[in-house]
Parts: structure tokens; sequence; C-alpha cells
């Protein structure tokens, strides 16, 4: 699979798959072993997604090698802090049952209205993470929910700077403000919900555009996702769409369309602002 190199030079297949709302049990078991077989070499779980154990299980027990699959977890929120923050991840490494992590994130940032100090927890969890990679335990490491603010806050405290920013992000939903602060310090943008958790699917717009590449609204988005330069992570435990929703190698959007998807109206995200969400 074609892939982005990271700003320290690692490499990160382009399509990864997602695994937010995917139950533990033998439903995270089945997705993951069914994309690891279709072709994914890249999974987003989370600790707090609470399948890590399964996700890990399908990785262990795929015919890939270890090293040909990126994985990827990351911090929950009540584990901030530095020694927390390590502790954590050994945790999720043990339940993933692996030697060592592709990529570890902070999940949401501290933000202003939960905390006074949000800036110094968030420096401080982010140290540990700098303390992980340079102990070779994770080979990247970055943020997710990152607005703008939370990384102006966090860059300069930062000797090691985030490698990806995960955010939500679709057609409707753009980002602009701190998808433009991350191409000038080139993180790499990391989409969750690149179909708008489903809700792009029955856009005409969409609808009519996908149609004259005959191809689904969900490859569309995915495929937008990838010519606007940032990495989708699709979610399906539906094994024809965990199929198809990688099977975006085969058209071009053309800048036309690029613009139209664009320039759709502000439809608005999931509704998880990480600069007032409080959990
Ligand atoms: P399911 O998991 O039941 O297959 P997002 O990645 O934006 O969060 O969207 C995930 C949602 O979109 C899930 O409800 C998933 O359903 C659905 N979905 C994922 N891929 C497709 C597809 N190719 N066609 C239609 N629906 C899809």
């Amino acid at each position: 699979m074609k892939v982005y190199k990271l700003k320290n030079g690692v490499t990160v297949p382009q399509v990864g798959f997602g695994t937010w709302q995917i139950k533990e049990g033998e439903l995270a078991f089945n997705a993951v072993s069914t994309a690891l077989e279709v072709g994914y070499r890249h999974i987003d779980t989370a600790a707090v997604y609470g399948n890590e154990v399964s996700v890990g299980k399908a990785i262990n027990q795929s015919n890939l090698k270890r090293e040909e699959i990126f994985v990827t977890s990351k911090l929950w929120n009540s584990d901030r802090g530095y020694e927390e923050t390590l502790k954590a991840f050994e945790v999720s490494l043990k339940k993933l049952n692996l030697e060592y992590m592709d990529m570890y994130l902070l999940h949401w940032p501290a933000n202003a209205k939960q905390f006074d100090n949000w800036r110094d927890i968030n420096a401080s969890s982010w140290k540990s993470l700098e303390k992980l990679y340079e102990e070779g335990k994770v080979k990247a490491i970055g943020v997710s929910n990152f607005m703008r603010e939370h990384l102006e806050a966090l860059l300069p405290t930062a000797t090691i700077k985030p490698m990806v920013n995960q955010i939500e992000f679709h057609p409707g939903f753009m980002q602009e403000d701190t998808i433009a602060l991350c191409e000038k310090e080139s993180i790499l943008i990391e989409a969750w919900s690149p179909l708008g958790s489903g809700k792009m699917l029955d856009n005409e717009v969409l609808i009519a555009i996908a149609k004259k590449y005959n191809v689904s609204v969900a490859q569309l988005c995915i495929r937008w996702v990838l010519q606007k330069g940032h990495l989708p992570l699709p979610k399906s435990v539906t094994p024809e769409r965990i199929k198809n929703n990688l099977d975006v190698y085969g058209f071009i959007i053309s800048d036309e369309d690029v613009n139209r998807i664009d320039a759709l109206p502000y439809i608005g995200g999931s509704g998880l602002n990480p600069s007032e969400v409080e959990f």
C-alpha cells in the first residue's frame, strides 16, 4: 500500500483502519482480521475503545510479520501526567500483546474549560511520549483532537514535535485553522470519521460526484481525504465495506470536483468539540 512519510522518516500506510466503536470480543477480532486479510496495514485503536485485546489478537494471529503492520494506540484522558502516561502506555502495550507500538497519541487535549493548568498537563503528558520515543518503545508520537490553540501551547514546550494530529475531518467539516498550522509544522493530519460517522453518505452532491466516477460515496470521501494530503481512518464492521473503503486507488477526483467537495456548506462534526468537552 502507498505510504505517507512522517517528518522523522517513518512511513505510514496511507489508509488506516479505524476501530472506534467496534466492540471488544469477536466483533473487533473479526473486523481487524478482515481488514488485514483485504490489505489494510495500518490499524488505529485507543485505550478508551476498550478493544485493544482483540485488536492485538487479530494482529498476532494474522500471517503477517509484525513489522508489516502499523499499529497506533492512544492515551486516555484519565491517565494524563508524566508517570501516569508511562504506566498507561505499558498497559496498552500489554493488552495489545505487542513488543512495540508504531505510534502513540495523546487522545484529547486537556482544555481551558476543564483545567486552569491545561497547558502544563498537556506538556507533561507529552514529555512521557518523548521519553517512550527516545527509548524506542514507539516509532512515532503525536496528538489527537488538538486544535490550533492546544498546538500553539504545546509546540514551544516540545523537544520532539508531534508527527501527526488525528482530528475529525470530512466533507462539510474542514478544520481549516488547525490544518493550516499542522501543514506549516509538517504535522500529518489523520482524519477520523472520514464519512462523518456515516452521515455524509446520503449527501446529494457527493452521490452525484460518486456516480460520475462509478464509486461509492464512502470511496469518494476517502479518496478526497487522500487527495487533500491527509490520512483517512475509515471504520466499518461490515466485510464488503471494509474492502470497499480500501479500494480507492483506481480513480482520481478531478481538481474541479475536489473543489466542489471542499465548497460543500458547513455541516459540522460529531459535536465533540476538543476545546469544550469535559471527559
Ligand atoms: P458499519 O460499521 O456498520 O459497516 P466513519 O468512518 O466516518 O466513522 O463512519 C463509520 C460509519 O459508516 C459506520 O456506521 C459504518 O457502518 C459506516 N460505513 C463505513 N463504510 C461504509 C461504506 N463503504 N458504505 C456505507 N457505510 C459505511
